[in-house]
């Protein structure tokens, strides 16, 4: 049986954060899916197919790793996706208490779901998608924060403002 491990997030985008955290977990894992959450009620700034795209475009190449989308309860489709392990990024101990009360709920809706945290290299820690896309929004270049997709579509979304 091959070791099946999801990653999920909004992705909103993708990150070098997000990719180095893949890549880990597909030293661990015979195969991760990045799923993709639809959030209705999150406001995101790109849309499921533009995340969703440039997910894609970052992993290309990366062999084992498929994105995905899912909607609803993440253990419903862990189920449907044949996993028992969710992959999560923790940056700093203050992610821990967000990530403990999710991890806390998922095992209680579904006990033989395992919650596995890795860390990002410390070039990463202080990165997220909202702090990138506040800066991107000022005009900052995030070239040095996103995979190339990521730039491009970061770019042309706040391209009056940020510099080449
Ligand atoms: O990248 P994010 O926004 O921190 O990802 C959060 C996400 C999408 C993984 C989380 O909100 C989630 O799992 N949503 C699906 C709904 C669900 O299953 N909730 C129960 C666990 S709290």
């Amino acid at each position: 049986m091959p070791r099946i491990a999801v990653y999920p997030g909004s992705f909103d985008p993708i990150t070098n954060g997000h990719m180095d955290i893949v890549r880990r977990a597909r030293r661990l894992f015979d195969k991760v899916i990045l799923t993709v959450a639809v959030n209705r009620s999150k406001n995101s700034t790109f849309t499921l197919k533009e995340r969703v795209a440039m997910a894609k475009a970052c992993v290309r190449g990366l062999s084992g790793v498929e994105v995905d989308t899912f909607e609803g309860l993440l253990v419903d489709y862990l189920k449907k996706r044949g996993s028992r392990v969710i992959i999560r990024g923790v940056r700093a101990v203050s992610d821990m208490e967000y990530e403990f009360q999710m991890a806390s709920m998922n095992r209680a809706i579904s006990p033989e779901v395992e919650s596995v945290f890795l860390m990002p290299d410390e070039r990463y820690t202080y990165l997220s998608s909202s702090i990138i896309k506040e800066v991107a929004r000022m005009g900052a270049r995030v070239g040095d924060y996103l995979p190339a997709p990521a730039v491009e579509a970061v770019r042309k979304r706040f391209s009056r403002r940020t510099r080449p």
